[in-house]
């Protein structure tokens, strides 16, 4: 059963590479590509490090999941057992290589909410000192002095009394004061609105959000009228589609030539279309559709 999807699979991947190399095809059809193709890195120890998936070409954004405890006055980061060592080297490595790397923060597990204000100031000054442009004396930096390119607030639960609108603003300034670019980023749910980043969007500092267009039916059936939607709501961010990239994950993966013909070209219309986010990069190793997802994004 696996062997025959994979083997499909392996037959549609060339299918599309010969079709991307004729001429007057891909280039013609999609003309509002931006080439920016985002991977979320983190929840695998199995898919190689985070040097091997900048290594591999394929991406423009590696966001690493999650820091999953916060909140309380203790923050720990779940990398699904990656070793820690090596990571702020491969840092330096991917945005050498102009691959910007991120950070997650909320996540499917872990123990974390913002329920004071404080809570919020306290996280973004962490997340200041710990990855990003601070220095704070006494405060551990898991990555040494790799400075982080953005935060993604990605988040599986929260409530509307919680803080995460302060804490986007406070990671804002600090991407005003800071000498390189902060960018700010959000991965919600795909039906519009999501009630747990909602308030957090509404400050309208996020530079990116990346939609997740799957795990719900009726982002299934009427995914067009969900991404017009994101993309009225907020003009001044870039929209990206968030898809899975194999078919292991089941009934929400979509067929390479669905997603040419059906699904870019309505996306690509939108004036605030910003590009392909993919979840994960084990099953996109699996799967390999970044091999042409990224030549139609
Ligand atoms: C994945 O894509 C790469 C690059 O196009 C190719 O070399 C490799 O054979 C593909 N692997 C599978 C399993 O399709
Ligand atoms: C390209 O983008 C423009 C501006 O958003 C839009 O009007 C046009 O329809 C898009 N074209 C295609 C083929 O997607």
């Amino acid at each position: 059963m696996a062997l025959s999807s994979r083997r499909i699979l392996v037959i549609f991947s060339a299918v599309m590479i010969c079709f991307l190399a004729t001429p007057a095809s891909a280039d013609d059809y999609l003309v509002n590509k931006t080439g920016q193709l985002t991977v979320f890195w983190g929840r695998h120890k199995e898919e190689g490090s985070l040097r091997e998936a900048c290594d591999s070409g394929m991406y423009t954004m590696v966001i690493m999941s999650f820091l999953d405890v916060y909140g309380h006055g203790k923050y720990s980061l779940d990398l699904s057992g990656h070793p820690l060592g090596p990571i702020g080297g491969d840092i330096k490595h991917c945005q050498h290589m102009g691959v910007l790397v991120s950070l997650a923060i909320g996540g499917f597990g872990g123990d974390y909410s913002l329920p004071t204000k404080q809570s919020a100031l306290d996280l973004a000054d962490y997340l200041w000192n710990a990855y990003l442009g601070g220095a704070n004396k006494g405060m551990r930096r898991p990555f040494g002095d790799a400075w982080l390119d953005g935060v993604d607030f990605f988040l599986e639960r929260a409530t509307p009394a919680e803080h995460y609108d302060v804490l986007a603003k406070a990671l804002a300034t600090k991407h005003d004061t800071g000498s390189k670019p902060l960018h700010l980023t959000a991965t919600p749910h795909c039906r519009f609105p999501d009630s747990f980043v909602n308030k957090a969007l509404a400050t309208g500092t996020f530079e990116r959000i990346h939609v997740r267009f799957y795990d719900d039916p009726e982002c299934g059936a009427y995914w067009e009228q969900q991404w017009d939607k994101w993309t009225a709501a907020y003009p001044g961010s870039r929209i990206f589609l968030g898809l899975l990239p194999s078919e292991e994950q089941g009934e929400y993966w979509i067929f390479p030539k669905d997603l040419y013909y059906g699904v870019m070209p309505v996306v690509q219309q939108a004036p605030n279309y910003g590009g392909v986010m993919l979840w994960d990069r084990f099953y996109d190793e699996r799967g390999n559709y970044s091999s042409y997802v990224k030549y139609w994004a």
